[in-house]
């Protein structure tokens, strides 16, 4: 089989031709995706949302189309929660609603509309942290702390969930919440210490 060679002189022409046409495309992409938007995602639409979050009832005007955690960070300023990856993939944005945890992310605000929702800023009961926050800080369960929200308010449901039997099983329970600092070992401490109360 004959060996093609790829000159320089090669690779320069054949790009200029495919920039050539791309060039040609972006009317018909631009009128697919015009179409696509049209037909497929649903128009902005602003409405009333009626939220009880933290033991306190909230009225917003959102669009529904607004995902929780942006609802609590941008529109209440509750940043307690936060955005990692805003893809459902690092467990930063967990909260609870009906006492089970979710990801604030992935879920809209309009469909979790007078269930009871906690975030991290409503877990200690005033100045009395709740102990799942005492036992991070007193088994170094966090660094940064970035993470450290959504990892608090997954352990507190993995306790009660009762996935605690074992380091393994712990671990296999906070598995949906990422540290980049690598507190893994606090955090399991942590829990086995709550855990044991
Ligand atoms: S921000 Fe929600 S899972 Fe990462
Ligand atoms: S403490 Fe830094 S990302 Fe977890």
């Amino acid at each position: 089989m004959e060996k093609q060679t790829y000159s320089r002189r090669f690779f320069l022409s054949t790009s200029s031709m495919a920039a050539a046409a791309v060039a040609l495309i972006p009317g018909n992409v631009k009128a697919f995706y015009k179409n696509v938007k049209k037909r497929f995602i649903p128009a902005k639409s602003v409405n009333t949302l009626s939220l009880t979050i933290n033991q306190k009832q909230y009225t917003v005007q959102a669009d529904t189309r607004t995902t929780l955690l942006d609802l609590l960070r941008e529109q209440l300023q509750l940043t307690g929660s936060k955005k990692g990856c805003d893809h459902g993939q690092c467990g930063a944005c967990t909260v609870h609603v009906n006492g089970e945890r979710v990801l604030s992310c992935l879920t809209l605000a309009a469909l979790v509309q007078n269930q009871p929702i906690t975030t991290i800023e409503g877990l200690a009961e005033g100045d009395q942290l709740h102990p799942m926050q005492q036992a991070f800080i007193e088994c170094d369960g966090f660094q940064c702390g970035y993470c450290t929200p959504g990892q608090i308010m997954s352990a507190v449901a993995c306790v009660k969930e009762g996935h605690t039997h074992s380091v393994e099983e712990i671990k296999e329970f906070m598995s949906g919440n990422l540290c980049r600092c690598g507190a893994y070992n606090g955090i399991v401490e942590s829990i086995q210490k709550v855990a044991a109360r």
